[in-house]
């Protein structure tokens, strides 16, 4: 059990009693893409995560163990500037919480994981998450789960220079047990709704590729957006995102636009429209609804908004090849590498992976992982 290796860890290290927190990755049902452009989005909390032992500093030093890397490393809090890897998010969290007007000190931590990295879980989302709640509760800062969202969310746009929305760590530290969240990124209020599986199940396919320039191509895609709005703003008072435009404005406007820009915009603003289709047909049960609105979205990533690739192209067209296996697939969280999304039946499961194993190492000689998940609790104590 990863928390008795934490918890033992820490003791190695430490002479305190830690507090420990689990953070959990995500999955996104539907609404990719959207969050920034402050959309409705679907994601939920898995049993995947982080686990983290803390306690509290006598001094300004922060030492930070990672146990799965075996790299150790300390800091002070007053002196905070981006520098490598992993450190940085912390460094982040601990800023975020600087600019509120809190002292923090230092802590002692150490610090492992569940999560597959770079498979688009949202792993640094739950590494921030869980860091941020577990401040918040050693120096009883008072903030709530969404404050706490947001200082997480801000230090991947100071400390790791990723542009991201909400989505990710909002679903961390808000997800519920066998529950997707319709979370409205506007307004960053959401819903929770129970969904009852049945025969079906959730299983990630994890492609293995990670793009380098992933998170260049997110910023550009945000950018892209942006620029949509700009240009729409000229013609129509009260846009603030593309949340308030419809189809039939962009095409109104698609000469002003950038061929490029038009189809990006028109790709965030079908596939808010498509989340409004999966709420209602998840609040009905009607999960096959669900599964080919997932579908639809993987074509508009692919071929609109042009953030996947030609293994998670392969593993959706498979999952199309078998409807009596699939209700539905897509690429799922940023893009460019990472898992598929797959609603699939429980009984097939075997089959399936056999199958998409055998297919997948034909096409690309390599292996993907297949993770069976099931959805949980967002950031909680658990001693
Ligand atoms: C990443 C970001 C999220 C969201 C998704 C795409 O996971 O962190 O904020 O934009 O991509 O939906």
């Amino acid at each position: 059990m990863i928390e008795e290796r934490i918890r033992t860890e820490f003791s190695k290290w430490f002479k305190s009693r830690p507090l420990l927190v689990k953070a959990p990755g995500r999955i996104n049902l539907l609404g990719e893409h959207v969050d920034y452009q402050e959309g409705v989005v679907m994601p939920a909390a898995i049993d995947r995560h982080f686990v983290w032992a803390m306690a509290a500093a006598a001094d300004d030093k922060c030492n930070i163990f990672a146990a799965d890397l075996e790299e150790g490393v300390s800091f002070s809090v007053n002196d905070l500037a981006p520098g490598e890897a992993w450190i940085n998010y912390l460094m982040g969290v601990l800023d975020g919480f600087q600019r509120k007007g809190f002292s923090v000190r230092g802590v002692d931590c150490v610090l492992g994981s569940t999560i597959p990295a770079g498979a688009g879980l949202s792993s640094s989302a739950a590494l921030c998450s869980g860091f941020a709640f577990g401040i918040n509760e050693l120096f009883g800062c008072g903030l709530d789960r969404t404050q706490l969202a947001l200082i997480a969310q801000r230090a991947e746009h100071e400390f790791a220079g990723v542009r991201c929305g909400i989505m990710d760590q909002y679903a961390s530290l808000w997800g519920a047990p066998d529950a997707v969240l319709v979370l409205d990124c506007r307004s960053l209020t959401h819903q929770t709704l129970n969904v009852n599986w049945g025969g079906y199940a959730l299983l990630l396919i994890d492609t293995k590729v990670k793009h380098a320039l992933a998170s260049t191509e997110y910023n550009q895609r945000r950018e892209a957006c942006a620029q949509a709005v700009k240009t729409l703003q000229r013609h129509k008072s009260g846009i603030t995102s593309l949340r308030d435009v419809r189809a039939a404005d962009l095409l109104q406007h698609e000469q002003e636009l950038e061929h490029d820009t038009f189809i990006k915009a028109l790709y965030v603003v079908e596939e808010m429209s498509r989340v409004n289709k999966a709420v209602d047909a998840l609040k009905q049960g009607d999960l096959p609804a669900v599964g080919q609105l997932m579908t639809e979205t993987h074509w508009g990533l692919s071929q609109a908004f042009e953030v996947s690739c030609d293994e998670l192209d392969f593993l959706v067209s498979l999952a199309q090849e078998k409807p009596e296996w699939f209700l539905g697939a897509r690429m799922m969280g940023g893009g460019f590498g990472g898992c598929t999304l797959n609603i699939v039946r429980r009984d097939a499961l075997d089959e399936v992976k056999d199958l998409l194993s055998k297919k997948f190492v034909a096409q690309f000689e390599k292996e993907p992982d297949f993770y069976l998940v099931n959805l949980s609790a967002g950031v909680h104590i658990i001693d």
